[in-house]
């Protein structure tokens, strides 16, 4: 068996910056309100004409990635593309990266589990490479929202949440004597509150033209998502906190050892609520969910490449990436930086 580690960490955000302010002028909500229950300032929103797609942000991102690792894209063996708002219906975005990024006919994988995208891609790319098959893999979350929220009123309690943006990892197989490593990944799935965090349509269960008509069990049209908010909280502060004590005495680990945690940013209030039950400093948990929102599957990646720029991660340390969302699905890795 081999070992894998994380060589870079790439991301891209779209340029044009939507903040609470402006939300106010396109529903009843207040900048107040958006701060006080999730922490957020603004999101990046991909501006129609600017030419960004998911799996262009995507590229974008994995661009910078390899470039930090001094990487060529043909030196990747596979790409594992999370994402839950794909550019086509089908096919989905890897071969768009595949296409984009490598002359060479790489497998290109793609991963539906929402805002635990990125862990699950994480650990997929981690067997590829402890059992020898593949040396370099990309990882990628990327998710354009905007393209798909509400923005009225009526949409207020999921729009004001999610922004738009990709992150990236170059992995590797870990050398001989190299310290850094994937030390293990945990991964789990409960889908009996699929309908609390869902977009029904299009869908082989709602299609044209049910799409065009309001859904009486949730008051949203079905091509909009819908979300059970103060359900999916209560179930996230619990699975968070279930899966980082997993991940930690898996490998005879305690919180004390933690140096960075990073949690998927659904909300700053859930990752304060983790802080606090797990007695962390403000230091030990790296949020930027004030300046992006919810990017789901791109939400990890791009804290992540934000902690490494500034400075928050040294060689040798512990980091814990923790996620939970749509599905439910929730996931932990536990990583030897
Ligand atoms: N502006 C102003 N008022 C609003 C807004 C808004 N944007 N949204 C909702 N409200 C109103 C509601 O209508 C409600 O009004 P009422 O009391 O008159 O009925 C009131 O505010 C309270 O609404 P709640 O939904 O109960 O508000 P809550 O405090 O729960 O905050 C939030 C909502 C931010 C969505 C929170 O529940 C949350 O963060 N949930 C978890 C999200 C999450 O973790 N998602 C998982 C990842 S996402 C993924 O996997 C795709």
């Amino acid at each position: 068996m081999y070992a894998s580690k994380i060589v870079s960490v790439g991301y891209y955000v779209p340029e044009n910056v939507v903040t609470n302010k402006d939300l106010e002028k396109l529903m009843d909500t207040s900048d107040a309100w958006i701060i006080e229950r999730t922490g957020i300032q603004e999101r990046r929103h991909i501006k129609p004409g600017d030419g960004n797609t998911t799996s262009v942000m995507g590229v974008k991102a994995a661009k910078n990635a390899l470039e930090k690792a001094g990487m060529d894209a043909d030196e990747i063996d596979l790409i594992v593309f999370a994402t839950l708002s794909p550019t086509l219906y089908f096919p989905g975005g890897g071969v768009e990266v595949q296409e984009m990024l490598t002359k060479r006919t790489i497998p290109a994988l793609d991963i539906r589990n929402q805002c635990s995208g990125f862990v699950y891609g994480l650990s997929v790319a981690d067997q590829f490479i402890k059992t020898g098959m593949y040396k370099n893999v990309l990882v990628i979350g990327s998710e354009n929202h905007s393209g798909g929220l509400d923005m009225t009123t009526r949409g207020r309690g999921v729009s004001v949440i999610f922004g738009d943006g990709a992150g990236a990892i170059v992995m590797s197989r870990a050398e001989e004597g190299d310290s850094s490593s994937i030390l293990s990944t945990h991964l789990h799935s409960e889908g009996k509150h699929k309908k609390e965090l869902m977009l029904e349509g299009p869908s082989t269960q709602v299609w044209v033209p049910e799409l065009m008509q309001i859904n009486p069990e949730t008051e949203y049209l079905p091509y909009h998502p819908h979300m059970n908010g103060q359900y999916v909280f209560k179930h996230a502060v619990t699975r968070f906190s279930e899966v980082i004590n997993e991940g930690l005495e898996a490998n005879g680990l305690s919180v004390s050892d933690i140096d960075l945690l990073i949690p998927h940013q659904a909300n700053l209030r859930i990752s304060q609520f983790i802080q606090k039950r797990f007695s962390l400093s403000e230091n030990q948990v790296f949020n930027n969910i004030q300046k992006y929102g919810n990017t789901t599957a791109a939400s990890i990646p791009i804290a992540l490449a934000e902690a490494v720029e500034e400075d928050k991660l040294q060689r040798g340390d512990l980091l814990v990436l923790a996620a939970f969302g749509s599905g439910f699905t929730w996931g932990s890795a536990i990583i030897r930086w």
